[in-house]
């Protein structure tokens, strides 16, 4: 059939069923993005003869004779390979300004919505958007993109103002940062016109030569021996040349979680394994010619399984009889760890002072339960990799990944390769939020590649990401406090019980890592932890956003309300009374020996800017009458790296006339690091940001890099870009020097040139140069989060508005306050999905129930409240150039602050979230009742 593509009057042959979507990406046009190929994201959005369409839902032939319109055509007819065109579309102009995108995966879809909205549909986004989900934004920087670039650049402040919601910023419209320091600056994403037009390439816009397709039989038990596998009909279907099972890959054990010290995950995983420990564990891998064959052969594989008793239920997981979800190893580096009960994935036991003398001597003593559920990251990009070996023969993978360095490490050990046999890189990376710090899909394809000799995809479905991928750990936290009249601490006590699934990967470092700064942030002289994450037999938890902050600071923070409401005082009152400031020790349990000080303080300003900015006029109206209004707060500290090493590289090339190379290890996923790194190392070498070239994440580029997570890009491989540029700027004032014969103190970089005494020196005329920077992560600071909301609540539907929501933080020297502001609207926009709608489902049987967006509500953009961002003017003293992590931490304090301000408006206490509308229903109901 013949097409018109942006232009381009194009033949094709599409197969039978196929899609518009993946059509167009076999003739090249990349920028069509997959989210879910259901029609639920909009991330495939063209336009078909002038008509947004999800070309996932439009079947090929549809298309016959018709014009089709991808981003990258939307500012005028191009081929697809084109570059960046000169003049884009208004619309892509506008997400640029108002940087309405931070992974930038939902953006093609976005923008091309956006452009075909009448002045009428713009009026009422949020049905016009209803179609195109953004997991990243919070949406704010989208709704500035559509009302228009000059409303967009007047709410960006400089870091100083104190506020994001002041003052304009003219570095936006210089682009570039031209003249002064581009630090403190809302500067653009480099990558943004790339991003805005389609170009930007993602894990799986390139074309392959040869290309195999691998897709994996998951189980449907939760807990079963397989017995057999028969392959014979499944390589009998046409085109599949592969079949992997248990019998066919290594005997090694592993971790899919990734950290920098291998052993902080217990070895519990195998590539392929006999026994299936959850619904959706990989039973078997098919390669094929093609997608279709691949689904085809899994579809024909014949599985003989002996189903055994599997453990459904967290709190019967320690119990002498409950099912073992993993029997005790071998002894040997290969086994699981040997807890006292196989099913104690974790534990942490730590305890300062006397805890129930501390509660003896209290006038009020709060208890209390609350569960958190389990979540998916839901980022729109799905895990996958692509392999194939090199002209040297070396294995190569592209991978969706926030931990490329530490990918390459494992597949190494697994598969018995030298390290320098492997590389592993990235593309532009379409979220992750903790879910990419595991090895998912490049173990496989791996095998594969090597297996067979040719090149390997795999790429997730959404359903997989749902049933295949990991989860934030569901947890149960018990809580008491003690305090004094007046409103002093007199103890804590905190119990937790987290659920890791089927594997222990993260299991260790979140109950650690959630049970730490949650208390470590008050001062109190009697404390004690008790925590164990437990096996089930159900899909594995791991890292996400907060990494277990969320969950047990949901269950203290809303306890320190109910102690405030039993004191009589006033919740803001009672944070500050009892916040660590500095001086104090930083302390959780005794376990905790720790390299952790006060890098900046900015605790005291975050409660007194959100309680102020509470104050002031603002906000929605409530709904109507019959409807119940109320205010809740809640706070939160983090420290701004992980404990025990994360190291970064950085290597700063001066190429030229005023040019230079930066390479770095970590990853661009969204938390706009690539923009930072660039602002960073121009203040340094005097010059603009957009003279510095990026090249990330790739195990060429640098030597290590222990990954994108723990909100490290900017304080981590932040540092070492600032090392690098500083012992560059040296290098070329010296060089700068001997050419003059003058003093190198005396020689200052200015853009083109070294100023000397002597006069300039063209950089053009100093030799190559070129420095090395690295950061191991310690000293680490702290950061703090204080969110604030308004809300209305209908007793009558449970249905809670939120008419004002309000987030301080403490991010030191905010490098760049628009996208640091984008963080932290993502943030609370997620959080704010997890504390009213999001969940999991889990049937009786361990199945995932909510495979889909339709069944697994994300936060549309009808639903996300207007986040005022507020900043603490701090500079911290151990970050980059005084900056501190602001990337996860958000979400921390969202759940608590909502959860206090609907018990403020209802006198019911929520204690278990999502805050569902018939939970609220009932919790009104029972507090009248009680009340009655
Ligand atoms: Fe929208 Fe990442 S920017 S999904």
């Amino acid at each position: 059939m013949m097409l018109t593509v942006n232009g381009l009057s194009q033949e094709a042959a599409p197969r039978p069923g196929q899609c518009l979507r993946t059509l167009l990406r076999d003739l090249g046009w990349f920028g069509v993005k997959k989210g879910c190929d259901a029609g639920d994201c909009g991330a495939c959005t063209v336009h078909l003869d002038g008509e947004p369409v999800h070309s996932c839902l439009v079947p090929a032939l549809r298309a016959e004779g018709r014009a089709v319109t991808t981003i990258e055509g939307l500012s005028g007819p191009c081929g697809p390979d084109a570059a960046v065109p000169d003049r884009l579309h208004p619309v892509q102009e506008a997400f640029l300004a108002a940087q309405g995108f931070q992974c930038g995966f939902c953006t093609p879809g976005m923008v091309m919505t956006a452009a075909a909205l009448d002045q009428g549909q713009r009026r009422d986004l949020g049905a016009a958007l209803k179609g195109n989900l953004c997991r990243c934004t919070g949406y704010r920087a989208i709704a500035d993109a559509i009302a228009g670039i000059a409303d967009a650049i007047a709410g960006i402040a400089d870091a100083s103002a104190g506020s994001a919601d002041a003052s304009a910023d003219s570095a936006v419209a210089e682009g570039d940062g031209a003249g002064g320091d581009p630090c403190g600056r809302s500067l653009p994403a480099p990558a943004g016109p790339a991003v805005v037009s389609g170009r930007a390439r993602y894990t799986f816009d390139l074309a392959v030569e040869g290309l195999l397709h691998l897709k994996v039989l998951r189980s449907p038990h939760a807990h079963a021996e397989i017995l057999q596998v028969d392959r014979a009909a499944a390589l009998a279907v046409p085109g599949v040349v592969a079949v992997f099972t248990h019998e066919d890959v290594p005997a090694s054990r592993y971790s899919t979680g990734r950290h920098e010290d291998p052993r902080d995950d217990a070895p519990d995983t195998l590539m392929l394994d006999r026994i299936v420990r959850f619904v959706g564990q990989r039973v078997a891998a098919v390669v094929a010619e093609s997608e279709a064959a691949a689904e085809a052969g899994v579809a024909a594989l014949v599985v003989t399984y002996a189903p055994r008793p599997a453990l459904l239920d967290a709190e019967r997981a320690l119990d002498p009889d409950a099912p073992r979800v993993h029997d005790p190893g071998p002894p040997g580096a290969d086994a699981p760890p040997l807890h006292p009960h196989p099913n104690l994935a974790a534990e942490v036991h730590g305890q300062v002072g006397d805890v129930e003398a501390g509660f003896a001597e209290a006038d009020l003593v709060i208890e209390g339960t609350y569960r958190s559920q389990r979540i998916q990251h839901a980022h729109l990009e799905t895990h996958g990799a692509l392999g194939w070996r090199d002209e040297a023969g070396r294995l190569v993978l592209r991978t969706s990944s926030q931990v490329p360095f530490l990918t390459r490490d494992a597949l190494a050990a697994l598969l018995g390769l030298d390290r320098a046999q492997v590389r592993v890189l990235c593309g532009r990376v379409g979220g992750g939020f903790g879910g990419k710090q595991e090895m998912l899909t490049e173990d496989l394809v791996a095998l594969a590649v090597l297996r067979l000799g040719r090149p390997v995809k795999w790429e997730f479905t959404r359903s997989e990401q749902f049933t295949g991928a990991t989860t934030r750990h569901p947890m149960r936290v018990r809580v008491k406090l003690g305090a004094r009249r007046d409103g002093t601490l007199t103890a804590i006590a905190l119990d937790v019980l987290a659920e890791t699934g089927a594997y222990a990967n993260h299991a260790g470092g979140v109950l650690h890592h959630g049970c730490n700064e949650v208390i470590g942030v008050y001062r109190c002289p009697n404390k004690r932890v008790d925590g164990v994450s437990v096996y089930t037999h159900t899909v594995p938890a791991g890292a996400f956003r907060g990494y277990g902050l969320s969950q047990t600071i949901f269950a203290v923070e809303s306890a320190m309300d109910d102690l405030a409401r039993g004191l009589g005082l006033d919740p803001y009152l009672l944070r500050r009374r009892n916040a660590v400031r500095p001086g104090d020790p930083l302390v959780s349990t005794s376990l905790e020996p720790h390299d952790v000080a006060y890098g900046s303080y900015g605790l005291d300003q975050c409660l007194d800017r959100a309680e102020a900015a509470m104050r002031e006029p603002g906000g929605e109206a409530p709904p109507g009458p019959g409807w119940r209004v109320g205010e809740g707060m809640a706070m939160a500290m983090i420290d701004t790296i992980p404990p025990r090493g994360h190291r970064a590289e950085a290597r700063l090339s001066l190429t030229g006339a005023g040019t230079y190379a930066l390479a770095v290890g970590t990853a661009e996923f969204g938390n706009g690091t690539a923009t930072v790194h660039g602002q960073i190392a121009a203040s340094v070498l005097g010059t603009r940001p957009g003279r510095v070239r990026l090249h990330a994440s790739d195990t060429d580029a640098v030597g290590h890099d222990t990954g994108a997570y723990g909100s490290t890009g900017t304080v981590v491989a932040g540092q070492a870009t600032l090392r690098a540029a500083e012992d560059l700027a040296r290098a070329i004032r010296a060089a700068a020097a001997a050419r003059t014969g003058t003093d190198p103190a005396a020689c200052r970089l200015a853009g083109e040139a070294v100023e000397t005494p002597a006069g300039p020196v063209p950089l053009a005329d100093l030799a190559p140069l070129d420095a090395v920077g690295r950061a191991d992560g310690s000293p680490r600071s702290v950061a703090f989060n204080v969110q604030a909301f308004r809300v209305a609540v209908h007793p009558g539907t449970g249905e809670v508005r939120i008419l004002r929501s309000l987030h301080a933080a403490d991010a030191g020297r905010v490098i760049n306050p628009m996208q640091c502001r984008g963080q932290i609207e993502g943030g609370v926009a997620q959080a704010l999905g997890a504390a009213l709608y999001e969940e999991v489902r889990l049937d009786g049987a361990g199945r995932v129930e909510t495979q889909s967006f339709r069944s697994y509500h994300i936060p549309a953009f009808a639903d996300v409240p207007r986040t005022e961002v507020l900043f603490a003017d701090t500079y911290d003293r151990i970050g980059p150039l005084g900056a501190k992590s602001m990337s996860e931490s958000p979400f921390n304090p969202v759940a608590a602050a909502l959860g206090n301000a609907i018990r403020d408006a209802t006198g019911a206490r929520l204690t278990e979230t999502p805050f569902a509308p018939d939970r609220i229903y009932r919790a009104v109901a029972a507090a009248r009742t009680c009340g009655s």
